[in-house]
């Protein structure tokens, strides 16, 4: 098979122990879910757990062991495999409703492709399969950081406390960017990457200055202290649209106490870290508190350029860009071609990677989406000069 692209440089072994360490955070993970949580509440942006899980290993099964040499997929372990755990095919909203293995069974299931994907890896090594493993590997990790994002949003206890930076300055120190050609999208041979960022090519970006650090929690409270949230002038029009029809007069994971604002984080309130970055808004609320502040988000390749630059500080959480997803130029899906192409347009484009972000998406180059709405995610924003 020839896929056209970058070839793992991981061996055998270092694949196998990379898949059996973040199954563990999987497993780290259900064993924190709560009784009633294998299903959990029906909600356009989550999943339900036992789907979630099932669709995990149906898809390693999917892509390391049915993808044969000549495009055709085989069979499956599982009787219906497809039509249970196939995101591409089984609409969201009928998850909670199909007849899902239970636990145990998907344990067996889990257990019999894990063994399948071992033997394989050992006995049938190739590039093509290196970087199928590799696929499902950052594929797992990425549902994992969903975990994650449910386990905030429902309330529930996480398996550890996160870690969290608590010394960004209330007024952000800031970098100039001189007017340079910045390198976008990757090269052949340098490693795993998704097809969102095929290929490398230059683009031309305009001096400005851009914030050394995320916006904080501090400073997100004086926007919304000053009444941002109903300050129509510093709201685009489809920001303003979300936040009339959403009825938010504040973040999402806030309330007001005598003593001022609390913070939700999981299953505990606690008082705003004055330097810790403002997480869970969406594009919108970021967008609207940079507009107030007179200024604006920066775009995807200001970001990554100053990130060659001594001082920039990333990785203290996502980054909402003033970017809609897009592809760039001369992009072709690769065989997982849902994974980029069905949300060009409609998404807007993050960097960075946040607290509960793996270490291996955590790269100046890799180009995350979501909707510009949701505010679920580990997500905040810096800005930049107008
Ligand atoms: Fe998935």
């Amino acid at each position: 098979m020839n896929l056209h692209r970058p070839v793992s440089g991981s061996t055998p072994e270092q694949l196998i122990a990379s898949l059996m360490q973040v199954r563990e955070q999987l497993h780290a993970l259900v064993a924190c879910l709560p009784e009633d949580g294998w299903l959990g509440p029906r909600d356009p942006i989550l999943n339900p757990p036992l789907w979630e899980l099932g669709h995990i290993i149906w898809f390693q099964e999917r892509w390391c062991l049915r993808t044969q040499a000549d495009g055709r997929v085989a069979d499956s372990l599982l009787p219906d495999a497809d039509a249970l755990y196939d995101s591409s095919s089984v609409p969201h909203d009928t998850r909670w409703d199909l007849a899902l293995l239970p636990p145990a069974a998907l344990d067996a299931y889990a257990n019999r492709v894990t063994a399948a994907v071992t033997a394989r890896l050992r006995g049938a090594f190739t590039p093509a399969l290196a970087y199928l493993a590799e696929l499902c590997l950052y594929h797992e990790l990425m549902h994992i950081e969903a975990w994650w994002m449910a386990f905030q949003y429902l309330g529930y206890a996480p398996p550890a406390a996160l870690t969290l930076p608590d010394a960004l300055p209330l007024l952000a120190s800031r970098l100039a960017l001189a007017e340079a050609d910045v390198t976008l999208g990757s090269g052949t041979g340098e490693g795993f990457i998704f097809d969102n960022e095929k290929w490398r090519h230059t683009v031309r970006v305009p001096a400005c200055d851009i914030d050394t650090s995320l916006v904080s929690e501090a400073a997100f409270a004086a926007f919304v202290d000053a009444g941002g949230y109903q300050l129509r002038t510093a709201w685009s029009q489809a920001g303003w649209d979300w936040r009339t029809a959403s009825g938010a007069t504040q973040p999402v994971y806030w309330r007001k106490s005598d003593v001022g604002w609390q913070v939700r984080r999981f299953d505990q309130w606690s008082p705003l870290l004055a330097g810790t970055p403002m997480l869970h808004v969406n594009c919108f609320e970021a967008e609207a508190c940079a507009a107030w502040l007179g200024r604006r988000l920066p775009s995807a390749a200001e970001w990554q350029h100053a990130t060659g630059i001594d001082g920039f500080d990333w990785g203290a959480g996502w980054e909402w860009t003033r970017d809609a997803f897009a592809p760039y130029p001369g992009f072709e899906p690769d065989p997982y071609r849902d994974y980029s192409q069905p949300w060009f347009h409609t998404h807007q484009e993050l960097r960075g990677g946040g607290p509960v972000t793996d270490a291996r998406l955590k790269r100046c180059g890799f180009r995350n989406f979501y909707l510009p709405q949701r505010r679920d995610a580990f997500a905040g924003f810096r800005t930049a000069s107008t």
